[in-house]
């Protein structure tokens, strides 16, 4: 598939991975829909980008407002070709703290629903809008791109819910794509290593460089043009489907 002239709903396009990907599809003559928070920076972004780019602000955990910000996304620009799905929390919490405090359920549920059941909700909405489009002369009707995390295979102490929820996103890929081969729509995983976005970003300079030193080649934190870089691949290329790819520049993460 191209990206010129084609149509992306990005969730979490007001910050981090998100926006690097919406401002890079939009930088190749994409236009993009921006889901976020309707407190987020998602208008000011949207429109730092021009006319190829509308604001559709969502909770993903509200179901009514994802339908809404789906249909506004069909609105602005007709149609649904890419579906970026990069909303997301991280929360930490020991499941028992030295001092006997249990890991608060409220936190557990909170993760999994923005990071899965929210994906989730997104996901079979966009997937009914993409399957309304003509298909391309591959057969081709659309392409989801899902973030997961490298803590889905090595979560590290106090990561049990994040890691449960990112664990969830790499489970349902393949079946994901299965239920949508008849419609033409293929569906793909980015784990992402450490990425230097706003989720890092009251972090210390001394904390960011040891944590780069997981990635064994390049010693860098990963960027926000490194994962779009991604996300346009897995878009052009038609044979990735069903895949989870790390973008983790062979990463693999310690206990702690
Ligand atoms: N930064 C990293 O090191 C890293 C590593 C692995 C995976 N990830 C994943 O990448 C994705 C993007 O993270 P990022 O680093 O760009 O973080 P970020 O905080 O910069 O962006 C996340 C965006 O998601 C939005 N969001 C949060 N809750 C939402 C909700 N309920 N409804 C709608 N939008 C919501 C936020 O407003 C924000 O704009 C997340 O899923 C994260 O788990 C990040």
């Amino acid at each position: 598939m191209r990206i010129e002239g084609s149509v992306a709903l990005v969730t979490g396009g007001a910050s981090g991975l998100g926006r690097g990907a919406a401002e890079a599809l939009v930088a190749r003559g994409g236009k993009v829909a921006i889901l976020d928070l309707p407190t987020s920076d998602g208008a000011a972004v949207a429109e730092s980008m021009g006319s190829a780019a509308v604001f559709v602000p969502a909770d993903v955990r509200n179901t009514e407002q994802v339908a809404g910000a789906v249909a506004g996304a069909e609105e602005a620009h007709d149609k649904i070709d890419l579906l970026v799905n990069a909303a997301g929390v991280v929360t930490a919490h020991r499941v028992v703290t030295r001092g006997g405090e249990l890991f608060p359920l409220d936190l557990f549920k909170f993760t999994i629903d923005v990071n899965l059941i929210g994906m989730f909700d997104v996901v079979r909405r966009v997937a009914a809008a993409m399957s309304r489009n003509e298909p391309n002369e591959g057969g081709e009707r659309g392409a989801i791109v899902n973030v997961a995390s490298i803590a889905a295979y090595e979560g590290q102490v106090g990561q049990a819910a994040y890691s449960a929820s990112k664990g969830g996103i790499v489970g349902l890929t393949l079946p994901l794509a299965r239920d949508l081969a008849g419609a033409g729509i293929r569906v793909n995983t980015i784990a992402p290593g450490i990425m230097d976005t706003p989720m890092l970003a009251g972090a210390p300079q001394e904390l960011k460089d040891s944590l780069a030193q997981v990635h064994v080649f390049p010693r860098r934190l990963g960027t926000p043009a490194d994962f779009a870089h991604l996300v346009i691949a897995v878009f052009e290329n038609s044979m990735i489907n069903g895949e989870v790819i790390r973008l983790d520049a062979g990463a693999r993460m310690g206990p702690r």
